[in-house]
């Protein structure tokens, strides 16, 4: 409790999955938080959900990778809480198709989503953070080390998101601000419970063939990423910038 008191954070994606299980993380340790997500039903039922334990957050609807919205969000939440110290970069998209499948539509689709939006909300958000210092915490995935299963795409944004993190963590080192990315493996969340519902397989099998790779033998829960952006965001890690922390199970070194 209290490791992110005073702090002010910005998620986006946050209305599921890891992005919704970090927004609740950094409630509980102190934090005032805005989240942003394309879908307005969950964000504003999760909004809800938290305004009535009585904590304060912030649920902006918007598609962040058009730049317009994804810098208004961040400018947004700085004005409404006065500061920000915190930017996660969380949303993403999947797309399943080959480089032969792949077309110019969906290269800029996944591109502008799971890159683009990144950078934007970084570049709203470096200037906010300069005054005081800040923590931005990217989340990549293991996947921009190892090939998926006919997740081209996909692997190419998260090994971009790798690069973004080096350059913004040494371009804006001397101004206080970190920039490490997380990269989680196989996590279990409402997109997964879909996929699994939708080719009529049992989440118990799902799971199972989900952990195959993985030294565990289980799906990480997304409370167990949330607990390593925390690590990040905190000042328990103040020498740690340019970084990866590899959440998955073991896969990738396997
Ligand atoms: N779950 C996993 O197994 C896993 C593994 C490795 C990496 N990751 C990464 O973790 C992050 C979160 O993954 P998750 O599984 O929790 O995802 P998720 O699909 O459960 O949640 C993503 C959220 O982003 C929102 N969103 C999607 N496109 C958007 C857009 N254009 N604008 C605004 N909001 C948008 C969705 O509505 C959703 O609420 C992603 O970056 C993902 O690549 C996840």
């Amino acid at each position: 409790m209290g490791r992110l008191k005073d702090k002010v954070a910005v998620i986006t994606g946050g209305a599921s999955g890891i992005g919704e299980s970090t927004v609740k993380l950094f409630i509980e340790e102190g934090a005032r938080v805005a989240f942003s997500d394309q879908d307005g039903q969950r964000g504003i039922a999760l909004s809800k959900e938290i305004k009535s334990t009585g904590s304060d957050v912030l649920f902006v609807e918007a598609k962040m990778e058009l730049e317009d919205q994804a810098v208004s969000f961040v400018q947004r939440a700085a004005d409404h809480f006065g500061q920000l110290d915190i930017l996660v970069n969380n949303v993403a998209i999947r797309m399943f198709q080959t480089v032969v499948e792949a077309s110019q539509e969906s290269w800029d689709k996944i591109l502008s989503v799971n890159v683009k939006s990144y950078a934007f909300c970084s570049k709203a958000a470096i200037p906010l953070m300069q005054k005081q210092g800040g923590s931005i915490i990217n989340i990549a995935s293991n996947n921009a080390f190892i090939a998926g299963i006919n997740t081209v795409q996909y692997d190419t944004t998260k090994a971009a998101i790798t690069g973004l993190t080096r350059g913004m963590a040494r371009a804006h080192s001397e101004e206080g601000i970190r920039v490490n990315a997380v990269c989680p493996g196989p996590t279990f969340t409402p997109f997964h419970m879909q996929r699994a519902k939708k080719s009529g397989i049992k989440e118990e099998e799902f799971k199972e063939e989900f952990a195959r790779p993985l030294m565990l033998k289980r799906p990480g829960t997304p409370e167990e990423i949330a607990a390593c952006i925390l690590f990040l965001a905190s000042d328990e890690s103040p020498f740690v910038t340019g970084s990866f922390i590899f959440a998955d199970g073991g896969q990738t070194a396997m």
